[in-house]
């Protein structure tokens, strides 16, 4: 058996996600819904598509290696009560399972801070299942977790 030998995060680009990165993208936004064990409508996913491309409150950005796109991270702007400007709500992360462990998932987050900031956010946010060990291991890595729960009300 030959060894895999993974990619290194220096031969990971961060990009814009473009119209052209529309089929790949398709395929890991599947791969991610498929991890949370979701359905949605492929309507919401065409909608979801559209605002990225056309929203100026998303920052939607992709991983891209030699092999094509390995992750994305989905990001929204919105005002809020306590500050003056907008924050970020990092809504979306996902890397592909077999470029897991090389930096994509950092590279990802920072280039949403960069971006956040750049936009003038104080603050960037986000949440995870408290099991998801892989995802907690690298969110702990920028900020400590507060002790908030969600609570979730479908209307
Ligand atoms: C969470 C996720 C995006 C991380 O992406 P990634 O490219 O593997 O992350 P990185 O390689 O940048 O990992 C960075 C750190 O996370 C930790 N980490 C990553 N994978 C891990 C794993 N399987 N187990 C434990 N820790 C892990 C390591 O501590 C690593 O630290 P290091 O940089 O000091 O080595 C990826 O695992 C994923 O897509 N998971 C499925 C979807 C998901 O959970 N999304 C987040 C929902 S909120």
């Amino acid at each position: 058996m030959i060894a895999r030998v993974k990619q290194t995060d220096g031969c990971v680009a961060i990009q814009p996600i473009g119209p052209r990165h529309e089929r790949q993208w398709r395929d890991l936004w599947q791969q991610y819904l498929d991890f949370y064990d979701a359905e949605i409508a492929d309507a919401v996913t065409r909608h979801t598509w559209q605002r990225i491309l056309d929203d100026e409150l998303i920052i939607g950005l992709t991983a891209v290696n030699p092999t094509g796109l390995v992750g994305f991270a989905i990001a929204i702007l919105h005002e809020a009560t306590w500050s003056i400007g907008r924050t970020a709500y990092l809504e979306d992360l996902f890397v592909r399972d077999s470029e897991r462990g090389c930096g994509t998932g950092r590279k990802l987050i920072d280039a949403v801070i960069c971006r956040a900031r750049a936009e003038g956010c104080a603050t960037v946010y986000w949440h995870t299942r408290g099991s998801n060990v892989a995802a907690r291991r690298l969110y702990d890595s920028f900020c400590t977790a507060d002790d908030f729960v969600r609570y979730r009300l479908s209307l």
